[in-house]
């Protein structure tokens, strides 16, 4: 009976992807994916005696029948299992596009910082020196008393320029930023939770902000502990980014040549900025050296990159270990705005040779020419963006960059670690740069570039929004596996009525694995008997269910399992983010449709710095939604 039905669906499985494929006249490539072995391998299992088709079709009961081997998982699957095969399938032929929805009307403030906080709430920043946005202060909140320069007067701001944003409820919680602005600041999650903002503008421009993390409940109720001049140079549009020992580092920003730590206990100075000559050496007229790149090497040092130029420095004895080689085509950095990611660390690859280092290898993406900025500021003429892609593994003795081509040009977007290891890149404009009115053809399609693939078949455009996200836009992935895109204001203040409005609009938009064609595919975390909590060189089993469970024992490869952490996001730049693949030991079906995988966590904090991440369970390229887990950090 099973089997019959198996048949049926996979029958009815190759019909619709047929019709499928022929709807979409998908290129070739995407056709000759390995998916279609699933049909072979069914096929193998069909020819076995009757007796063992009922051990398959009573994997449940089988499950029961080996409860006592629930702590042995290096033992392979017990008894009639063992009649199964441990069958490599491959990644599931992915043909969607992806698919957009308007999630919020009007959030009233536009998204110019945010950061995903474990609280499942996304924190949103904007600029106090608009002294507008569209939400007002909640009831009983002192207004921010101002000097208006125009007229001369003193004023009062009772507008919100943060707000709380429930990604279940989608609904906004005003939040008061009382202090310094926090326009064209820098931040990231801590290890305990908290969110820490760095600089800004003006009077905010040495500001330290926490929001959240203990001794506040987040009960809905937490607000933003403001400290002005606690930085030593002022970091408007600096990079920050956390370490290994959970300090954070933040790095340059306007006129600012140096980097400094941020003291770990809240509303301590910092002690004193280190002298980086790196930044001034890679500023041109047209600075492009804003918002450097900064991410976290496996060995604890900084790779940073800033205009075409990168280098390792180690934070810790402050000297530079090498230089990389300069990336040739244009600048890279704000305001010529490109993108960059580190893709994930695969701890796995590392385990094959323990003598081999781990490897780490950055994606530098888009941008505009040295002197884009001075043309469209000075002329209002917008030069095309960038199309170039840029592969480095930064571990290799000898690195070099490996040059692709986007299927458009893109600056000003964001390029996001999707759960199952993909990249998505995102929002931003065709033409221009970053900064007010300086930019035009807004790039409404996303683009999925697939690390893995054969050079040339990586890129993919996706389903294009109608809602321009330029300058001042946002994204983030979220646990369900979506991503959440807001902002782009293009003004100097909010302006409802223009050809690029200032966006306080708020859509989701699901990247191709989420269509609902591919749902027997998508694991579902049993969060309830899974830890959520651990520390480094642990051996962890995480536990989830798994609908297709086709007749044949499951194999390792095809599984992956991801920690995501989620980055503080502005202007095209994901401070923070990172993804590691965890070490994996053995899958096991625990009883029908359950089952367990056993990991190793990371090694070390410099591979993952202690705090909170979204765990995945990618089961042939499609991920399950995440739960939030915490590494604490090394004693
Ligand atoms: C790197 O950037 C600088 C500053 O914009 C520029 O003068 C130089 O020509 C660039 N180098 C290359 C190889 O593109
Ligand atoms: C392991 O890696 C080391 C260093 O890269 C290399 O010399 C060695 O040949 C590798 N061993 C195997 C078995 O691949």
């Amino acid at each position: 009976m099973v089997n019959h039905l198996n048949n049926v669906l996979l029958i009815l499985t190759f019909t619709c992807l047929f019709l499928a494929v022929n709807a979409q006249k998908l290129p070739i490539f995407d056709i000759l994916h390995p998916s279609h072995f699933d049909g072979a391998v069914s096929h193998n299992i069909l020819n076995l005696p009757t007796k063992n088709h009922k051990a398959v079709e009573n994997g449940g009961q089988d499950g029961v029948n080996n409860q006592n081997q629930e702590d042995d998982d290096d033992e392979e699957e017990g008894g009639q299992n063992k009649l199964k095969m441990r069958v490599k399938k491959g990644d599931v032929l992915v043909i969607s596009n992806g698919a957009w929805e308007l999630i919020n009307e009007d959030s009233g403030v536009s998204a110019m910082h945010i950061n995903l906080l474990p609280t499942n709430k996304i924190l949103v920043i904007d600029a106090k020196v608009y002294r507008v946005s569209r939400l007002k202060l909640p009831e009983g909140a002192k207004c921010i008393p101002f000097r208006d320069e125009l007229t001369n007067e003193n004023k009062e701001d009772c507008w919100a320029h943060a707000m709380e944003y429930d990604i279940i409820t989608n609904q906004v919680r005003p939040l008061r930023i009382g202090e310094g602005d926090p326009w064209c600041s820098s931040g990231g999650l801590s290890p305990d939770g908290t969110l820490v903002s760095t600089g800004g503008f003006f009077d905010g421009a040495k500001s330290i902000r926490h929001f959240s993390g203990p001794g506040c409940t987040n009960a809905g109720n937490c607000e933003f502990k403001e400290y002005n001049n606690l930085l030593k140079e002022e970091r408007w549009y600096g990079t920050q980014q956390l370490l290994g020992n959970g300090e954070f580092i933040v790095v340059g920003g306007r006129r600012a040549f140096s980097y400094e730590f941020v003291p770990r206990e809240e509303g301590k100075a910092s002690e004193k900025p280190y002298f980086f000559p790196f930044l001034y050496e890679t500023s041109d007229l047209d600075e492009n050296n804003l918002y450097p790149f900064v991410h976290l090497h496996p060995e604890g040092n900084l790779f940073i990159f800033s205009n075409n130029r990168s280098l390792l420095l180690n934070p810790t004895t402050n000297k530079i270990l090498r230089t990389y080689p300069v990336l040739p085509g244009g600048s890279r950095n704000y305001p010529a705005s490109g993108m960059s990611v580190l893709l994930p660390i695969d701890l796995n690859a590392a385990a094959a040779n323990a003598s081999k280092p781990i490897r780490a290898e950055v994606l530098m993406c888009g941008g505009n020419t040295p002197d884009a900025f001075d043309f469209a500021e000075k002329k209002k003429v917008f030069l095309p963006a960038l199309r170039d892609c840029n592969r480095m593994v930064i571990t290799d003795q000898k690195p070099f960059w490996d040059k692709e081509e986007m299927p458009t040009g893109r600056v000003m977007g964001d390029a996001l670690l999707l759960p199952n290891g993909q990249v998505l890149m995102i929002n931003g404009a065709q033409e221009g740069t970053a900064a007010w009115w300086d930019a035009d053809k807004p790039n409404y399609a996303p683009v999925l570039y697939t690390p893995w693939m054969l050079k040339g078949l990586r890129f993919r455009q996706l389903e294009s929004s109608n809602i321009a996200r330029m300058y001042h836009s946002t994204s983030a992935v979220l646990p369900s596996g979506k991503i959440w895109v807001a902002g782009s204001n293009t003004h100097n203040t909010y302006k409802a009525v223009d050809r690029f409005p200032t966006e306080t609009r708020v859509e989701a938009f699901s990247p191709p694995y989420l269509d609902s064609f591919y749902q027997r595919y998508r694991p579902k975390i049993d969060e309830d008997n899974n830890l959520k909590e651990f520390t480094y060189g642990q051996v962890i089993k995480v536990q989830f269910f798994l609908e297709d469970h086709p007749l044949t024992l499951p194999h390792l490869d095809d599984f992956k399992v991801s920690i995501y952490y989620p980055p503080f996001t502005t202007h095209g730049t994901a401070m923070g983010q990172r993804m590691v693949l965890l070490r994996k030991h053995s899958i096991r079906e625990r009883e029908s449709g359950l089952y367990r995988i056993r990991l190793s966590t990371p090694p070390s904090s410099s591979i993952a710095p202690p705090g909170y991440y979204m765990l995945s369970v990618v089961y042939r390229g499609i991920p399950s939604a995440a739960m939030w887990v915490r590494i604490k950090p090394q004693q």
